[in-house]
């Protein structure tokens, strides 16, 4: 897992009307949920036919809502709540005393190797 710096505060993220907002990172792009006063990562695209999901809306129990069909995702696991059976890709997010952290999976086979 590497570690991406990606505000130096929560407040740096241009949260939209509905709470979200999309921000760049190690070539992908990524969700990032606002509920409750705590932050969250996701993919961009819902797993089920690629709506983008930060043009949604999170429910009053905190689950990102696909703006297409509506299916309904926990931010936090990515359980897909609605039941239709899909899975949301989340990533872990933390706010460190220098700044906002996400941790992506690094694919590269070799990464075994780095010290
Ligand atoms: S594309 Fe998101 S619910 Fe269908």
């Amino acid at each position: 897992m590497d570690w991406h710096k990606v505000a130096e505060s929560i407040h740096e993220f241009n949260f939209q009307e509905n709470n979200m907002c999309v921000i760049s990172v190690a070539d992908k792009k990524i969700s990032i949920g606002l509920f409750d006063n705590k932050i969250f990562a996701f993919s961009y695209k819902c797993p089920h036919a690629s709506g983008i999901l930060s043009n949604g809306w999170i429910d009053n129990t905190g689950n990102v809502v696909c703006p297409v069909h509506r299916y309904k995702f926990c931010m936090e696991n990515g359980r897909n709540v609605s039941g239709e059976g899909y899975y949301l890709k989340t990533f872990p997010i933390e706010i460190r005393e220098n700044g906002v952290y996400i941790g992506i999976e690094n694919k590269n086979f070799f990464s075994f190797l780095k010290i």
